[in-house]
């Protein structure tokens, strides 16, 4: 299902590496935040190469809702507690300055991308003292906020915090742009980064089957690939979210986000309005008919809607909710990291670049510190570490013992089981036209057992939450490998 970002702009055009290559920095991954780090990095007069295993923007960039803006959820008086004052302001004023950041570039190329300037409201239907306290930290951190009590959507809330000047825009048609002058290979996956020992360079790339060398490597390939040194996979876990595209339904001027645990997302995007929610940890079997909640909230909500756009995005949450932007590992001062930006993709993509640009350029960012994935704070991190680490032992202890079932006759059309075929534990999923696929459901990132995704129909990992179709093709990583295909 395209997102409508995706059906009205074509992706990509840039041709594979075909050859040999050095460069000065070697970014993975031409998602929004490679690109920008790109931009930043050509700017301050670096060499440098994208290296996209698929097309420009063609990950989470194209899922999008594409609000740039900082309020991020219930964030500030978290950060405050955990983090302390001045970490808790660095966060404020760098998702800040990303929005200007945005702004400013598209003024000075001229961009035509759909930007536009707006406020950005959480809302909640409770009576709950932490959302005034949340409101109470933004603006003690300096945040434009401000307590409202009616909003212009039609249900019900108690209070929302306008986060003032915040914007939107199309993230396609801006990436599409700013690439336009950049060096990025598409259709070339990187599949092993080493470090040498050269005068010049210091690292060696696998990609395409050629050699890249590179002096400084960016990592911002959603979620790392290589597991060690970084072991973001022992940190960082994915989520999954959904979005519906309405016709016929008012259009708000704002863009608003219900902290509530059924909270939905607003906001429109020319003549269509884009409702999502039903968010839930990637691989969690218990979350189906997402889409079909948001249908029903949208016939609830607007009666007169009609359905468009379909689309899921996949977020990566680290264990304190903050991005980690910096240093790769802590003995490695050239390699660097962009991940975990959790639902906030289109202002820490901007952080991102902002921060590894500057550390790049030997520049000290004044909001680094925050965003350190040598960061470690105990009292913020020891839930989510306990939550992921049970996950991941579900997920590796699932289908241990599997009935016996020889019979693939017993899958139905449209659905997918697991069972023991041949002596072997397989997953089979059956077409609507009665076609059978089988695949080893063992993820090939670090081997823990996938659940099946009814709703996408792909099998989904709870570990860590790579993603394949029902083919076995790879949708997310952080494996890099598609399922072992086994034949009926
Ligand atoms: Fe890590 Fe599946 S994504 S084991």
């Amino acid at each position: 299902m395209k997102s409508l970002w995706a059906s009205d702009v074509e992706i990509g055009g840039k041709n594979p590496l075909n050859d040999d290559l050095k460069v000065e920095v070697a970014i993975i991954g031409a998602g929004m935040s490679g690109v920008l780090c790109a931009y930043k990095l050509k700017e301050k007069g670096f060499d440098v190469a994208l290296f996209e295993a698929g097309k420009t923007g063609c990950g989470q960039t194209k899922n999008t809702t594409a609000k740039i803006t900082s309020s991020h959820n219930i964030i500030y008086d978290y950060l405050i507690k955990h983090f302390g004052q001045d970490l808790a302001r660095q966060y404020a004023m760098a998702n800040e300055k990303a929005i200007t950041d945005y702004e400013n570039i598209i003024k000075k190329h001229n961009i035509s991308c759909e930007f536009e300037k707006a406020d950005s409201y959480l809302y909640t239907n409770c009576e709950d003292n932490n959302f005034t306290k949340e409101f109470e930290a933004a603006k003690s951190l300096g945040l434009p906020v401000e307590l409202v009590y009616e909003i212009e959507l039609p249900i019900k809330i108690k209070t929302a915090i306008r986060y003032k000047n915040q914007a939107m825009f199309h993230p396609l048609k801006f990436i599409n742009h700013i690439s336009r002058d950049l060096t990025v290979y598409e259709n070339t996956k990187v599949t092993a980064v080493t470090e040498i020992s050269d005068e010049r360079y210091n690292f060696v790339i696998d990609a395409n089957n050629h050699k890249v060398l590179a002096k400084y490597v960016v990592v911002a390939s959603h979620y790392p690939f290589i597991n060690v040194p970084g072991y973001y996979f022992l940190r960082m876990h994915q989520e999954r979210s959904y979005v519906i595209g309405l016709k016929n339904a008012p259009l708000p001027e704002g863009m608003y986000l219900g902290v509530d645990s059924d909270g939905l997302s607003f906001r429109k995007s020319k003549n269509i309005l884009l409702l999502g929610g039903a968010g839930h940890r990637c691989g969690d079997e218990g979350k189906i008919d997402c889409y079909n909640y948001l249908k029903l909230k949208a016939k609830e909500i607007y009666p007169g809607s009609c359905v468009e756009y379909m689309w899921s995005a996949q977020d990566c949450v680290t264990v304190d909710k903050v991005p980690y932007i910096g240093y790769f590992s802590a003995d490695n001062k050239n390699m660097f990291v962009a991940t975990g930006f959790g639902k906030w993709g289109m202002t820490n993509s901007m952080v991102a670049a902002n921060i590894i640009s500057d550390l790049i350029s030997g520049i000290d960012n004044p909001c680094k510190e925050v965003y350190s994935p040598q960061r470690f704070k105990i009292t913020a991190s020891i839930k989510s570490l306990f939550e992921d680490a049970l996950e991941s032992a579900k997920g590796y202890g699932k289908n241990i013992t599997l009935p016996k079932n020889e019979d693939l006759g017993i899958v139905p059309k449209g659905r997918s089981m697991v069972l023991t075929y041949e002596g072997k534990k397989v997953g089979a999923y059956r077409d609507e036209d009665g076609k059978i696929y089988l695949v080893d459901t063992t993820c090939p990132h670090l081997g823990c057992q996938l659940s099946w995704n009814q709703d996408e129909l792909s099998w989904d990992c709870p570990c860590h939450g790579s993603r394949f179709d029902y083919k076995g093709n790879l949708i997310d990583n952080p494996a890099i490998n598609n399922l072992e295909v086994l034949s009926d």
